[in-house]
């Protein structure tokens, strides 16, 4: 069994990185020493757990990240800690370490991760970090705002080409299967088009949307497309060209420099605030929660909530982005 009595907090990183996670681990670490608690930081997410990759961390190790994009505990993806047996051992882990409770950031995935350690005993709060926007319970994770100004500042440059050149642009944003940076990117960029994966989009409106751009006189198309949307953006670009609608069609994948970057005012207070506020929660006994953004305020959410329910996307905003298209 695990000590209810927390003296080590164990902080750790993982699934994607997010800018951000840096200024909350800062909060993590400095708020519990604050508080009397001993901190190890556990470097490579669920991996390290696995290898005991735990470090002591006192203030100076987290002077000067507050700025840096990545994670300086660094991140990754575990097969071995999915396994029931990967989490037995992991456990043994924290407990040789002493290790008395966690604060894990990272998305969904990670969660879910730390709401199995929940169920085994072990008094964990979560952080949500990911840029994709996708986790229940949370208003905005660490990491989106920067992510949707990378993006913003993307699409303004590739605006630029498409106009001087008279050309269709589908730009592919990330998000796995959620639509939000897309639909975001495309209300404040004044893009053409938004794809999502949560609304079905037929081609003919694609071919009508450029249709009906070029017709009225628009020197540009841009169309954002989220990456796990049904209408892949690379095809439909194929499919225009061929078409022959009046704009030569270029594909630009954004990829991973939206994970990266200095975090925004924006990321980087979310992040504290939500480090500080998972420290309170640890020491208040309040476990198995995450701390979500509900309006201004931060509040528990139970993991298996989080992880059992759906975060939708506001059909709300998808109409915006189609009205103020024209
Ligand atoms: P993210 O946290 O960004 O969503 P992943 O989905 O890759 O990223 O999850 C990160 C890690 O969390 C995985 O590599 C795995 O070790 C752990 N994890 C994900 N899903 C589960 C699960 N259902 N049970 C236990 N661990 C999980
Ligand atoms: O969850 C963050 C994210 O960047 C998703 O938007 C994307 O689908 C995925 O991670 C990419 O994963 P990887 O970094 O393993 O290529």
């Amino acid at each position: 069994m695990f000590r209810s009595n927390i003296r080590t907090i164990g902080v750790m990183t993982s699934g994607g990185d997010a800018p951000g996670m840096n200024p909350g681990i800062r909060a993590v670490v400095r708020s519990a020493l604050a508080n009397g608690l001993r901190v190890m930081g556990i470097e490579d997410g669920y991996e390290g757990m696995l290898n005991g990759r735990f470090r002591e961390m006192g203030p100076r190790d987290v002077g000067g990240i507050l700025q840096r994009g990545g994670t300086i505990l660094r991140t990754a993806r575990s097969m071995e800690f999915k396994t029931p047996e990967g989490q037995r051992k992991a456990i043994r882990n924290l407990n040789n370490a002493s290790i008395d409770a966690l604060v894990i950031l990272g998305g969904d995935g990670s969660l879910n991760g730390g709401m199995k350690l929940t169920a085994q005993g072990v008094p964990v709060v979560g952080v949500p970090a990911s840029i994709d926007n996708d986790i229940y319970g949370s208003d905005m994770c660490i990491g989106v705002d920067t992510a949707l100004n990378t993006i913003v500042d993307a699409i303004d440059k590739l605006r630029d080409t498409a106009s001087s050149h008279n050309r269709a642009f589908l730009v592919e944003t990330m998000g796995r299967n959620c639509g939000y940076l897309a639909v975001q990117a495309g209300i404040i960029t004044g893009a053409e088009m938004v794809i999502v994966p949560e609304f079905e989009t037929p081609f003919e409106e694609v071919v009508a949307a450029v249709d009906d751009a070029y017709k009225r006189g628009k020197a540009h198309c841009i169309i954002v497309v989220a990456e796990g949307a049904k209408l892949n953006a690379t095809e439909i670009a194929n499919k225009l060209e061929e078409m022959n609608l009046g704009f030569n069609t270029r594909v630009t994948v954004l990829g991973h420099v939206q994970r990266g970057g200095k975090p925004t005012a924006f990321d980087r207070f979310l992040a504290t605030r939500f480090g500080v506020k998972a420290v309170e929660f640890l020491m208040a006994g309040q476990t198995g929660v995450m701390t979500g953004l509900n309006g201004r305020d931060i509040v528990p959410v139970p993991l298996d909530l989080v992880v059992s329910r759906q975060r939708t996307l506001s059909d709300e905003y998808m109409k915006m982005a189609r009205i103020l298209a024209r």
